[in-house]
């Protein structure tokens, strides 16, 4: 089985605010990184703009993503938009259960549910957990388990080789550099991440399916948690909006090929 490239995937969250400053952000990153070889780089922006973005950008260095699809494959859901909807405009990767989309409502159940609809809509699930805390008991630990558990239960071999796991402990969300993990405590958490998915999917699976890490990755931290961290690539939110900034991270990941 062939390894999988290492990844970055931008998370522009409900940024920017207007079309216009959404395609001068896409220009900013498209400018810099079609120069990158070696890494996949994904961005997701709000799911509106995605056809524009789609029609400004015809080349296969990057790819578009959502951050999140609706909890139904189509019919009566006022405001819903369906995995397919947005494969037919361009998306081929889909953010699901994000902890911002978790914190309003979304449980393991509906997690669960979404990465289905997303593989069987022909995009690839990144599919979040993590703790919202860090007890001294190992508290976290079950929470892990649990939303591992969850995800993986039942999938088809086929369908957990579309899988691609994105670890974001929320209290490292949205902070800086410095409160990013720190390495060695994501080399071990990932290591956790992956002996549970084996116990549904089996070792070589557990060990194709990409792990990546989200939470304050930004240029200043980016060395040392590719080098340490024993991570598949990042998901990476504030550091995304700055072109500059987010081309710095490709790069040093891309050092790691
Ligand atoms: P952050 O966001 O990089 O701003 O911490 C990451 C995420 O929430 O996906």
């Amino acid at each position: 089985m062939k390894k999988k490239r290492p990844i970055v995937i931008a998370n522009w969250k409900m940024n920017p605010g207007t079309l216009q400053a959404a395609r001068k952000l896409f220009d900013g990153i498209k400018k810099r990184v079609t120069k990158i070889q070696g890494v996949d780089v994904v961005i997701a922006p709000p799911a509106v703009f995605l056809p524009d973005i789609r029609t400004r950008y015809r080349g296969s260095k990057i790819a578009l993503g959502v951050q999140n699809i609706g909890s139904q494959s189509g019919g009566a859901y006022t405001g819903e938009v369906s995995g397919e909807m947005v494969r037919s405009a361009g998306a081929t990767y889909a953010i699901i259960g994000h902890s911002e989309r978790r914190a309003m409502g979304e449980t393991n159940d509906l997690v669960s549910q979404k990465t289905r609809l997303a593989i069987q809509a022909g995009l690839t699930p990144i599919v979040c957990v993590g703790e919202r805390e860090r007890s001294g008991e190992g508290a976290y630990l079950e929470i892990i388990q649990g939303q591992i558990n969850a995800i993986a239960k039942g999938l088809s071999p086929k369908e957990a080789h579309e899988l691609i796991i994105a670890y974001e402990p929320v209290w490292a969300i949205g902070k800086k550099a410095e409160d990013a993990m720190r390495p060695h405590e994501l080399y071990e958490t990932v290591l956790f991440i992956r002996k549970t998915l084996m116990a549904h999917v089996g070792k070589d699976t557990a060990f194709m399916i990409p792990i990546v890490y989200g939470g304050s990755v930004e240029a200043g931290n980016i060395h040392a948690l590719s080098k340490e961290g024993n991570v598949n690539g990042f998901l990476v939110g504030h550091a995304s909006l700055n072109p500059d900034e987010f081309l710095r991270i490709v790069e040093a990941v891309e050092l790691l090929v």
